[in-house]
């Protein structure tokens, strides 16, 4: 099949699959109750690796290839999905980021601690009134001796109140649009840093999601990330990544609804047979899986592009679009397979249909996947590829 996996890469999945069924899917359902975050769980994946595993070892990280990256990923996702965003987040949107415009001695100060799971990270680009249309933010980061305060609202933040390093895109020039903006890494372990309450969300009750007001947090000059005016370049680069990642955490969530539909499928008896004997649920599980397996080939493919450094912004966003809008339609079928067990929280078909339907949303919406991937068809010379 494709891709051929390397035995790293198997290992690396099996790690990540016994991990997840061991320690991180016993507790899913108690977490998600008490909306709490699974803090001792985020300390382990850290030791294992998993919180910056591409990061090069000398920065802290495990230093694996991508595709790695995406097979773990998906294996916690499966057990957990608000685990999985607080992994996701830190590896695709904190570490890799530093990892590709930070200094050396920003490596040294912030990607270490990121990416060996000793500190999480965090991005903040949302603000109230600046979700899709990011360019419209409006956080003032103001020069002063030694570095800039920073000012405004962001909005939306994962592991805020539980991360300490944020990738924090405010305005340097209010007079340009687009290269007034810069990105810093801002250390959120001070006062200026205030972290509102946990959102109660729809779904992922265990990840934390906060609104953060910025009133005169400093950072210093050297925590600038990338060229002054260059904010937008950190932000949407390391959303590329992010893409991906998000849209492993659907392939998860949407091979968990599957799994869980096959078994009810057997055991649930209608009319005399197990319901999975009756066409229109078959009709149902196949639909699911074919596209599942449509999901799965386009997120790896994208992952490979990424591992080998080619461009995968397109790839990236129909990645997310096709496996996020599948991963919707697969919990959909499978609380409909469940009847109305599927509606009661002693099915875990009820925790992903509620799970999953974050991720047609964040990290760039269904909508804007749509107009990046035309942006990048209409920009690009005719291929048959
Ligand atoms: N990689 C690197 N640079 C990029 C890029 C990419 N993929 N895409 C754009 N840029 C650069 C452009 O080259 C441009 O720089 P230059 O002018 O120097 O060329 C700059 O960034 C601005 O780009 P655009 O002109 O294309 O910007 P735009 O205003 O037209 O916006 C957009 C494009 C696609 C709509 C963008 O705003 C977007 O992606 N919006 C969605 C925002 C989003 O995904 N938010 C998610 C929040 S984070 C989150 O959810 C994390 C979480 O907690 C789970």
């Amino acid at each position: 099949m494709f891709p051929q996996f390397t035995e790293d890469q198997l290992a690396i999945r099996e790690a990540a699959r016994e991990f997840a069924k061991a320690e991180i899917e016993p507790g899913a359902a108690a977490r998600d109750a008490n909306s709490e975050f699974a803090t001792d769980i985020i300390r382990q994946l850290g030791e294992m690796g998993f919180m910056g595993m591409t990061v090069p070892e000398a920065y802290g990280g495990a230093g694996v290839d991508f595709l790695s990256y995406i097979l773990a990923l998906e294996q916690v996702a499966y057990a957990d999905a608000s685990v999985a965003v607080a992994m996701s987040v830190n590896n695709s949107v904190a570490c890799a980021p530093i990892l590709a415009f930070g200094t050396e001695a920003q490596k040294q100060k912030y990607l270490k601690p990121l990416a060996s799971g000793e500190e999480l990270g965090g991005f903040m680009l949302t603000e109230p009134d600046a979700g899709s249309d990011a360019t419209a933010l409006k956080a003032r980061a103001t020069r002063v001796e030694g570095g800039w305060r920073l000012n405004g609202a962001k909005a939306w933040i994962t592991n805020g109140g539980v991360g300490r390093y944020f990738i924090t895109m405010a305005r340097t020039d209010p007079d340009s649009a687009k290269k007034g903006i810069s990105a810093f890494i801002l250390d959120a372990d001070q006062p200026g840093v205030v972290m509102g309450r946990p959102e109660h969300k729809m779904g992922l009750r265990s990840s934390r999601t906060v609104m953060v007001a910025l009133e005169d947090a400093f950072v210093p000059d050297d925590a600038l990330l990338g060229q002054l005016g260059d904010g937008l370049k950190v932000a949407f680069g390391g959303l590329d990544v992010g893409r991906i990642g998000i849209a492993a955490q659907a392939l998860g969530i949407a091979q968990r609804a599957m799994d869980e539909s096959i078994t009810y499928a057997k055991a649930r008896v209608s009319f005399g047979k197990p319901i999975g004997e009756h066409q229109m649920i078959q009709t149902y599980l196949a639909e699911m899986e074919a596209r599942l397996q449509a999901a799965r080939l386009l997120v790896y493919r994208a992952a490979t592009l990424k591992e080998a450094g080619q461009p995968c912004t397109k790839e990236a966003a129909t990645a997310k679009l096709f496996s996020t809008e599948s991963a919707v339609f697969l919990c959909d079928r499978a609380v409909q397979i469940h009847g109305g067990y599927g509606y009661s929280q002693e099915y875990v078909v009820e925790r992903l249909y509620r799970d999953v339907r974050i991720t047609t949303i964040y990290e760039g919406t269904s909508e804007i996947q749509r107009m990046v991937i035309a942006r990048e068809l209409l920009k690009r010379p005719l291929s048959n590829a």
